[in-house]
C-alpha cells in the first residue's frame, strides 16, 4: 500500500526527472502524447548505462549466448502465430459519465458495486476485449495484404530467428539469444509515470534447452536475475519474487516467475522470468512450414527445443533506478548551516556522469588549464562534466542531485602554490560520504575506473 507520503516522493521524483534532464513528457509543447516519454541528456546517458551493463553480463560474459537486434515491424503472420493477433489483448470498460477506459482490473469496487475511478460514476459499459497492437500498413496499398504491426514484444523475432541464429553461431543447448530493444503496446491505461508506457524497451534472453532441463533453468535464471539487480543498486530486500499461479499463468508456461519492486505506488513487476516450453518455436513450425528443430549430434536426435525467457522492461528499471536512489538528507552549506541535500545516490556503474571535475575559481588561468588537463585525461574513459560557475559547495550540490558519485577539485595545492609536495595532486569527494581525499592526478584514473566498472 503506498501512503501519501510515497505519493509525495514520487511527486518529487518526477519533478526531478523534468528538471534535471531525466525524463520528459513526449511532445509536451504540444500538450503531450499519454503513454509515452522522452529521455534527456541525463536519461538517456543512465539508460544507456543500464543496457549497455545487461549486454555485458548476459552476452560478453558468457560463453552461451549471442545477440541479434530484429525489425521492430513485424509479419503479421509471425504475430498470428504466437497468439498475439487472436488473444493479446486487455478486457475494457467505457465510463458513460465521464467516458474515460479503463481495464476492468482498474474499476474500483464499493459495497460491492463497480465504479469508475475517474469520476466514481456506476454506468459502465460491459467489458469487451481491446487489442493492445498498434496495426499498421507496410507499401503503398494499405490494404488487408499489407498488414503489420509494431512488435509488442521483441521475444518473437529472436524466435523466428532461432534456426539462423543457431547456424551462424554454431552454439549447442542449452544456449540463449539476447535482444534489446523497442516494444509497442496501446495500453488502455498508461500511468505511474513511465511505469506503464506505450513504447518502451525490453532487455530479453531465449535461453534454449532441453526438455528436462526447463524447471532448473528457470530457478537458475531467476537467481541470476536478482543478482542483476542488486548489481546495479537495488537491494535485494526491496525485490520481491512472485510466482504466478496455474490460473494467472499463460497456459503454455510450466513455471513463471515475476520480479518484483517496491516502488513508490506499490509493489509492481520489474521482470518476468518464464518456462515457455517448446511452444513458440513449435507454433511458428508448423506456420511457417520450416523445420525449427535442433539436431543433437551426440544423441541423434531431432526435437523443438525448449525456452527460458528472462525478460526485463528497461524504462521499468530506470524508473526503479531513480527510485532507489532519491533521498533527501541534510548537510552544511558553504558557511556550515545545515540544508537539505537532494542527492540520487545511483550506483557509480549506473550513474549518468562519473566524476564533475571543478577548479577553484573560474577566473584563475592555472586552475582551470589544469582543471581541463584533467577533463582530456578522464574523458576517453568515462562520461565526465566540466563545471567552473558557482561555489564549490553549490557545484557539489548541483552534482549530488544529479547522481555523479565523485567530483574532483583543482584547488592551489595542485598548482604546487602551497607545498611543492601537492602539485599535482587533486582532492577527490565522493558523494555519499562527502569524504574528500588527496589524490595525485596520475592516480586518478585508476582509482575512479575500479569503482565504476
Ligand atoms: N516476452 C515476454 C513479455 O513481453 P511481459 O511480462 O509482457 O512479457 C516483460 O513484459 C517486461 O516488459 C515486463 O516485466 C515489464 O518490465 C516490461 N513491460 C511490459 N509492458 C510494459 C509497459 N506497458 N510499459 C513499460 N514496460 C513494460
Amino acid at each position: 500500500m503506498s501512503t501519501p507520503a510515497d505519493a509525495q516522493r514520487m511527486e518529487k521524483i518526477v519533478s526531478l526527472c523534468k528538471r534535471r534532464g531525466f525524463i520528459f513528457q513526449s511532445s509536451e509543447i504540444y500538450g503531450g502524447l499519454n503513454g509515452l516519454w522522452d529521455y534527456g541528456p541525463l536519461g538517456v546517458e543512465l539508460k544507456r548505462n543500464l543496457k549497455n551493463y545487461w549486454w555485458r553480463v548476459t552476452v560478453h560474459e558468457r560463453d552461451d549466448v549471442v545477440g541479434m537486434d530484429g525489425a521492430i515491424l513485424t509479419h503479421r503472420e509471425v504475430l498470428k502465430a504466437s497468439g498475439h493477433v487472436e488473444g493479446f489483448s486487455d478486457p475494457m470498460i467505457d465510463c458513460r459519465t465521464c467516458k474515460a477506459h479503463f481495464r476492468f482490473d482498474q474499476l474500483i469496487e464499493k459495497k460491492g458495486v463497480k465504479q469508475c475511478p475517474n469520476c466514481g460514476g456506476k454506468d459502465l459499459t460491459d467489458a469487451r476485449q481491446f487489442n493492445l497492437m498498434f496495426e499498421t500498413h507496410v507499401g503503398a496499398a494499405a490494404d488487408e495484404s499489407s498488414i503489420a504491426y509494431l512488435r509488442p514484444e521483441t521475444a518473437q523475432s529472436i524466435f523466428v530467428q532461432f534456426k539462423n541464429s543457431l547456424e551462424v553461431s554454431r552454439k549447442k543447448l542449452p544456449f540463449g539469444i539476447a535482444q534489446i530493444g523497442k516494444a509497442f503496446r496501446n495500453e488502455i491505461n498508461p500511468r505511474n509515470f513511465t511505469f506503464r508506457s506505450r513504447e518502451f524497451e525490453q532487455m530479453e534472453l531465449e535461453y534454449f534447452c532441453r526438455a528436462e532441463e526447463g524447471m532448473k533453468l528457470l530457478e537458475y535464471w531467476k537467481e541470476e536475475r536478482l543478482k542483476f539487480y542488486e548489481s546495479i543498486g537495488i537491494p535485494r530486500e526491496k525485490l520481491h519474487v512472485k510466482t504466478v499461479s496455474d490460473e494467472e499463468r499463460a497456459f503454455y508456461s510450466k513455471g513463471t516467475y515475476d520480479i518484483e519492486y517496491d516502488f513508490p505506488f506499490g509493489r509492481q513487476e520489474l521482470e518476468g522470468v518464464a518456462y515457455r516450453t517448446d511452444y513458440d518455436l513449435s507454433q511458428h513450425q508448423k506456420a511457417s512450414g520450416k523445420s525449427l528443430e535442433y539436431f543433437d549430434e551426440v544423441t541423434k536426435q531431432r526435437f523443438i527445443p525448449h525456452v527460458v525467457e528472462p525478460s526485463a522492461g528497461v524504462d521499468r528499471t530506470v524508473l526503479a533506478l531513480i527510485c532507489e536512489a532519491y533521498s533527501e538528507d541534510q548537510a552544511p552549506d558553504e558557511k556550515g548551516k545545515m540544508e537539505t541535500r537532494v542527492v540520487l545516490h545511483f550506483h557509480p556503474r549506473m550513474a549518468p556522469i562519473k566524476c564533475g571535475i571543478f577548479p577553484l575559481l573560474k577566473n584563475n588561468e592555472g586552475l582551470v588549464a589544469k582543471a581541463k588537463e584533467v577533463v582530456d585525461h578522464l574523458r576517453p574513459h568515462m562520461f565526465v562534466f566540466y563545471d567552473e560557475s558557482g561555489a564549490i559547495g553549490r557545484r557539489y550540490r548541483r552534482q549530488d542531485e544529479i547522481g555523479t558519485p565523485f567530483c574532483v577539485t583543482v584547488d592551489f595545492e595542485t598548482l604546487g602554490e602551497k607545498d611543492e609536495k601537492l602539485r599535482d595532486t587533486v582532492t577527490l569527494r565522493e558523494r555519499d560520504s562527502m569524504k574528500q581525499e588527496r589524490i595525485a592526478i596520475s592516480d586518478l584514473l585508476a582509482a575512479l575506473s575500479v569503482r565504476i566498472a
